[in-house]
């Protein structure tokens, strides 16, 4: 589907097409050296701190698309290697979108990846997602089927939650937040990375996996969907899945009825451990600080 052109825009980094569902077209000639250097040097950094703390299919999948380690991906590029594996490809966007288009393009297997890139000022931190935590947090998982089909699962169940009031959309927002964004797998080598968020992060990598800071918890549905978070710092709480496969059947039935019996329990604090807990590590709470969850 090509997106109906709507109208220009014309911004600090150049002339950008805007199309509906503020989809536009990847300025891919505008980029300039800093930009390619800026992707050069994440990518490069990430691909040593990640050697034996990302998952597998996640390892796998970089391999499988070949990103460019030296300028910036062309979208359309990679499109093709998505198209055949899962059938996703990836739309350009200014940034975050309206909860409903990005329900919208999930539940239609378009993944939005941000088209800019941070400065090099930001490498470690930036408050919003950029090119970089959308590309290469978020794209290479889509390589994966079963985690492409709750990548759209998880679309279609926004769009439905949209429909539940703001109880639901604030438990299904907890369940990306806790898998999609910040989610560790365990396998036979044991605790390894698939969270976009922690994927992207240099810093987050060796201490989501290494820290002795944060809980690790075995993942429970009810329970994350439970589970306030923090915005302003590493987490203070991780939840374990030991498949994608379980997160995916977890996630299959009708959450109808789960929201509406979760929205009469209180909310868990990010670093608290709860009662039937499944406690891989108890984290030591060092270096928390006394701002509120989110
Ligand atoms: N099964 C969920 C529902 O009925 C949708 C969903 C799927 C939510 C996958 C999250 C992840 O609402
Ligand atoms: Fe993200």
């Amino acid at each position: 589907m090509i997106p109906q052109r709507l109208e220009h825009q014309v911004t600090d980094k150049g002339f950008v097409p805007i199309y509906a569902t503020g989809v536009v077209e990847q300025p891919w000639g505008d980029y300039g050296t800093t930009d390619h250097a800026v992707w050069s040097r994440l990518y490069a950094r990430q691909r040593e701190v990640l050697r034996g703390r990302a998952c597998d299919q996640f390892l796998a999948a970089m391999a499988a698309l070949r990103m460019d380690e030296a300028r910036i991906p062309r979208f359309s590029d990679l499109n093709l290697h998505l198209e055949r594996a899962t059938g996703w490809r990836l739309v350009a966007v200014e940034g975050l979108l309206p909860e409903v288009d990005f329900f919208g393009h999930l539940a239609a297997r378009e993944f939005p990846v941000t088209w800019w890139i941070r400065t090099p000022e930001q490498m470690d931190y930036l408050a919003e997602p950029d090119l970089f935590h959308d590309l290469f947090g978020h794209v290479p998982l889509l390589m994966d089927p079963v985690f492409a089909d709750y990548m759209c699962a998880y679309g279609r169940g926004g769009l439905k939650a949209m429909g539940l009031g703001e109880d639901a959309l604030a438990q299904l927002a907890r369940l990306y937040w806790y898998t999609v964004e910040f989610g560790l797998i365990r396998g036979s080598e044991g605790l390894r990375i698939y969270g976009s968020g922690i994927l992207s992060s240099a810093g987050e990598s060796r201490y989501a996996v290494e820290s002795d800071a944060p809980n690790r918890i075995g993942f429970d549905r009810d329970r994350i969907m439970r589970t306030r978070y923090r915005i302003d710092s590493y987490q203070r709480g991780y939840f374990v899945i030991d498949s994608f496969e379980q997160l995916f059947e977890a996630t299959r039935p009708d959450f109808t009825p789960i929201y509406a019996k979760l929205a009469n329990l209180p909310p868990w604090a990010a670093g608290e451990i709860a009662p039937g807990d499944d406690v891989i590590t108890r984290g030591t709470g060092e270096g928390w600080s006394d701002t509120p969850d989110a």
